[in-house]
């Protein structure tokens, strides 16, 4: 187990607020030389000792050159967090294609196009670790949040076939699944435009949990020492659920199907 990241160069994504930023602010107090990124880095809040530079994980060439900036800065990347996310709410019916296009587009096209800027350098250099910020819905369903769901089901199911492609070459591909965590989230998210009468009352009464559960979440501060522990660990497992995600992920992995769908739907009164 590695205790200082002295050193080693950390990017991180959507560093500009919530997880992100705390995951920027301990990877830098333990030692690494940390580049934060923000679509508009001029206005995010500086946090000492973190580099902030523009970077939209929607588009090619900001990307490419913001790895590239920081190559050149600081020579090769060793730790990269894909954390930049944001949620769209709406029930499936209700979101369009363009709208469910975007949101993978952040959250899981994001993920491939840092991955693979990052990548071909980590590869030569012999080490790296990916960290994706993953959630307990890469595990569960999240109804009225199904596109938010499926783009952290599609980052499970990609970070762990990415992790036997290149574990060879020292380099890991890791996951962490954090439960409801304070953050800026329910107010960065999106709702689809269109809005239909027959979801009003489940759509209006989950979403109102799901920003309750968010206000009063597990602090990001754990998520940042999941982080700490999957990028230093000198074997990482290749999953990390996060304060209360522990107990879902015990429950969706040993509760036998029906159960667990009986008290979801209890839950959240969808009978
Ligand atoms: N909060 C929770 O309950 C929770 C639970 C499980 C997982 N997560 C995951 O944790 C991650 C961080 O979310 P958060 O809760 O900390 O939300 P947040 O406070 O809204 O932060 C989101 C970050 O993502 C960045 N971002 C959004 N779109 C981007 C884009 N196109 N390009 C680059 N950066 C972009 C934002 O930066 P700018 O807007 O400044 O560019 C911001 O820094 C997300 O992947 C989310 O899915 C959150």
């Amino acid at each position: 187990m590695i205790t200082s990241l002295k050193n080693q160069t950390a990017l991180v994504t959507g560093a500009s607020s919530g997880i992100g930023r705390e995951i920027a602010q301990l990877l830098a107090e333990r030692g690494a030389r940390v580049f934060g990124t923000a679509r508009d880095p001029k206005s995010a809040r500086p946090i000492p000792s973190v580099e902030m530079i523009g970077m939209d994980v929607t588009d090619d060439a900001s990307v490419a050159g913001a790895v590239q900036s920081i190559v050149q800065k600081s020579g090769p990347i060793q730790f990269v967090v894909n954390n930049a996310g944001y949620a769209l709410t709406g029930a499936v019916e209700e979101t369009s294609l363009t709208e469910a296009r975007q949101q993978f587009e952040t959250n899981f096209f994001g993920v491939l196009r840092v991955t693979n800027a990052v990548l071909p350098g980590m590869r030569r250099a012999g080490f790296g670790r990916f960290v994706n910020i993953s959630s307990v819905v890469g595990l569960l369903p999240s109804p009225f949040m199904a596109m938010y769901a499926a783009s952290k089901h599609a980052m499970e199911g990609y970070t762990e076939s990415l992790d036997h492609e290149v574990r060879r070459f020292g380099v890991r591909a890791l996951l962490i699944e954090p439960a409801f965590t304070k953050s800026n989230i329910s107010h960065s998210g999106k709702d689809a435009d269109v809005q239909l009468d027959e979801y009003a009352v489940h759509r209006g009464r989950i979403l109102e949990l799901t920003r309750k559960g968010i206000a009063y979440g597990d602090d990001p501060h754990l998520v940042a020492e999941a982080v700490f522990t999957a990028l230093t660990a000198e074997s990482p497992r290749l999953r990390y659920p996060v304060g209360k995600g522990v107990t879902l992920s015990r429950l969706r992995r040993f509760l036998p199907a029906s159960l667990f769908d009986r008290a979801l739907r209890k839950e959240f009164q969808l009978n």
